[in-house]
């Protein structure tokens, strides 16, 4: 609900539902903020507005006020410099090479149906919202009161989305250096989490408190970044999974972006998110607008869990492409880390017949099918496809695959080009130079100046064209460098790319669109409004998974990240991890086989498909239920989501140590009063595993490096204690105890053989209703 009042100060605007709420005020012309976060009543507007007469000896008195009062003491949903605030600006503009203070003041509101499009194509959540504007008018005889800036408010169920729009109505150029999609100054103290990483180590979290010096959360290399996500959370003192008040940031924006939050000496923490100002400099003619990018807010008196629920229902109903919202993800076979260069139809189509007997629906070509493509050294950038590899085309190809009943996908690495390619040597003004400099390349290659129409026609033309020709139902994004570009620049490129992906995506919405940059380096609110899915990282490895997607279930839900099991020793850490928790981690993500069929022993096929029937007959939960991650003992992780007749909870092991003491199982958010039967996964063991152990359990005794040991290796499977219990969702809160793990005395089929880097999945039904609710 969005209401207008007066109260005893000036003009209040409330907005608010059962998860979130914002009440501002008009006073002295500023927007005020008089409150964010928890659900409160209109009426509560007055006792929200903070008292009058904060100022120093050498406070800047606010030329509008009335009083004393200046604006460095106030909290304010927007401000500028220039005018008494000298906590950090969320606006820097110029004219004329000066420095100008626009002085914006309130002028008029409406509420409006929702947020009005964009002049152009920018990601946006969908669905609309109830939206407050908020104009106001520049006072400077510099500007006139033709130049506007309107703050845009939306409501949606469990976030506020914000967008800042500036009109140039000066009657010559403005140059904008800085302009946030939101500010706000919010009461008390924080610390901010955010998350971090690189190739192949995204999303690792990290928490600092807020302090006097400025906290910043930035990208400049030209997209979102493995750096550094846009999302971040700010957390009140005492915060954990379950309890505390915690607030969340994120931006519908793939380039460059800020944050920052600081405290002020009078006890509010101003915080604000946006384009990173970091070289930038927009020309904004007269009469023309600049358009923020929209920003997502979450509050949750819940904790961390009840943040992340909120932005989880936030992004799969507002964020995610509409023909895909909901829509179950098909399970795919990826051959990149089984074939990488060197493939051709032959292997392909023996690797699409073995994942069709997994229970593959999707086979998906990666990178190395077109041009001279033979390494990533050359051919990016000529979208012809080898004919050495494909004797009958793509099209030949993709017919054979949906012969074998699946569905079929292909990689693409558009915005890029290697400067050994038919591309680059027609067109070297194509790709992205930094004037003054020669060319540095990242794994041999460029990106292409997305900013010329002339490129963007190319890449959408080149790519609309294959996909019309071959039966194409997925497509993987890749783009595997930072940018070249800086400042205004890196920003246009990134408006270029939302271009060629409406331009390509909007007239096939039914083609699922996979987002990747080596990994998860655009793993961003943008990026999802095209690609409901994206590739989370390269590193593959369980273990090294479950702090990538631990980091990412904090703002993103299942349905958007991409996770598959790969070969052990794994590829980017030669770690050694068992199938099931290979299996177990890529449940908790669009799941995916990623590894060179063609040599599996017949247990690992066997538990492969029985894996890949697990995720199908839960798909749905582990999708779309509601995620949470659960208390454990000793660093490990428990994670849990909940859908509409099941709950599955996992629970990981890192290195373990002998003699461990007992385990519980943590699982939340359940029905307390209410019974609930528990069942473990039946996980198999491979015979190999125990080594020379085997001979204390075999009747005989077996030589470890033998034949008959290896054999059996390849065929018998042993199987892992499985445990069921009834008991009520207070008793799964509370914490239920679980079957001993091994401590060297043997194997025994009731003892959990949990040793380095275990996983379990225990499958949660609810058995009756609440006890005290007639049968
Ligand atoms: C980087 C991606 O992250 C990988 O999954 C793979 O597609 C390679 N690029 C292909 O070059």
């Amino acid at each position: 609900m969005i209401q207008q009042f007066d109260a005893s100060f000036g003009k209040c605007f409330y907005l608010g539902n059962e998860s979130v709420c914002c009440i501002l005020g008009i006073h002295r012309g500023q927007v005020e903020l008089l409150h964010f976060g928890a659900p409160l009543l209109p009426e509560d507007a007055e006792a929200m507005a903070l008292p009058e007469g904060l100022g120093w000896g050498c406070s800047v008195i606010y030329k509008h006020a009335d009083s004393s009062v200046c604006l460095d003491t106030s909290a304010l949903a927007w401000s500028e410099s220039g005018l008494g605030d000298y906590r950090e600006t969320p606006l820097a503009l110029s004219k004329d090479g000066q420095p100008v203070v626009p002085d914006f003041v309130f002028s008029s509101s409406r509420m409006l149906p929702e947020m009005p499009p964009y002049a152009f194509p920018m990601p946006h959540a969908r669905g609309g919202a109830e939206t407050l504007e908020l104009v106001l008018t520049a006072n400077s005889s510099l500007l006139t009161d033709n130049t506007t800036l309107s703050l845009y408010f939306s409501l949606y169920e469990t976030a506020l989305v914000r967008r800042t729009v500036l009109k140039n109505g000066s009657g010559s150029p403005l140059t904008v250096s800085k302009m946030m999609s939101v500010m706000m100054d919010l009461k008390g103290s924080f610390s901010m989490t955010s998350f971090h990483g690189n190739w192949s180590t995204e999303m690792h979290r990290h928490t600092v408190p807020v302090k006097r010096a400025r906290t910043v959360n930035e990208s400049v290399s030209g997209f979102s970044s493995n750096r550094t996500n846009p999302g971040f959370i700010l957390s009140k003192a005492g915060v954990t999974e379950d309890a505390g008040e915690v607030y969340g940031f994120n931006l519908l924006w793939s380039g460059n972006h800020y944050a920052s939050a600081q405290k002020s000496e009078q006890g509010l923490t101003r915080v604000m998110q946006g384009i990173s100002p970091d070289h930038f400099a927009h020309t904004l003619e007269d009469g023309e607008l600049f358009e923020s990018p929209e920003a997502v807010l979450c509050w949750s008196g819940c904790g961390l869990n009840g943040l992340s629920s909120n932005m989880h229902r936030f992004v799969n109903k507002h964020i995610i492409p509409s023909y895909w919202q909901y829509r179950e993800r098909p399970v795919l076979y990826n051959d990149w880390e089984g074939c990488m260069f060197s493939f051709n139809e032959t292997k392909l189509l023996s690797l699409a017949k073995k994942a069709k007997k997994l229970g593959c629906e999707l086979f998906v070509l990666d990178d190395g099918w077109f041009g001279e493509r033979n390494s990533d050294t050359a051919g990016l950038g000529d979208y012809t496809v080898n004919r050495e590899k494909l004797p009958g085309g793509l099209e030949g190809l993709s017919r054979r695959i949906h012969a074998l009943g699946l569905d079929f996908g292909l990689w693409f690495e558009p915005e890029a080009v290697n400067p050994d390619s038919d591309l680059y040597r027609a067109h070297p003004d194509w790709a992205l130079h930094t004037p003054g400099i020669g060319d540095m390349l990242s794994r041999n290659e460029l990106l292409l100046d997305l900013t010329k129409p002339e490129v963007r026609d190319y890449i959408v033309s080149s790519v609309s064209a294959i996909l019309d020709r071959a039966d194409i139902q997925y497509v993987k994004w890749d783009m595997n460098r930072h940018s070249a570009a800086l400042g205004e620049k890196a920003y246009a490129y990134i408006l270029g790319l939302y271009e060629v992906l409406d331009r390509i995506f909007s007239a096939r919405p039914h083609i699922l669109l996979e987002g990747c940059a080596s990994g998860g380096n655009r793993f961003d609110l943008g990026m999802l409004c095209y690609a409901p899915q994206i590739w989370a990282s390269d590193d593959t490895d369980p273990i090294e998974r479950l702090d990538i997607q631990n980091g990412l279930s904090y703002l993103y839900p299942v349905s958007t990240i991409g996770a598959h099991i790969s070969v052990s020793p794994n590829m980017q850490t030669l770690r050694a991890t068992p199938l099931s928790t290979r299996a177990n981690a890529a449940f908790f993500g669009c799941f995916g086989i990623e590894m060179d069929l063609g040599h599996l022993l017949p247990v690992e096929e066997q538990e492969l498909k029985e894996s890949v029937e697990y995720y199908i007959a839960h798909r749905n939960t582990f999708q779309f239920g509601s995620f949470r991650r659960n208390q454990t003992e000793d660093g490990a992780v428990c994670w849990q989501v909940t859908g509409k007749d099941e709950t599955i909870a996992a629970l990981f092991h890192r290195l373990i140590h002998a003699g461990p003491g007992y385990e519980w199982l943590y699982v939340s958010g359940l029905d307390s009063k209410a019974v609930y039967s528990m069942q473990s996964r039946k996980q198999a063991l491979r015979v190999g595993q125990f080594g020379a152990l085997v001979k204390h359990i075999t009747p005989i005794e077996l030589n470890p490096n033998g034949m008959v040991l290896h054999t059996a290796d390849k065929y018998y499977r042993m199987h892992d204690a499985t445990e069921e219990t009834v008991c009520s969702g207070a008793a799964l809160q509370a914490g239920i105890p679980l079957a001993p793990r091994f401590t060297g005395t043997g194997y025994r089929e009731d003892i959990r053989v949990q040793g380095d880097f275990l996983s379990n999945v225990y499958l949660i039904t609810k058995e009756s209703k609440a006890q005290d609710d007639p049968v």
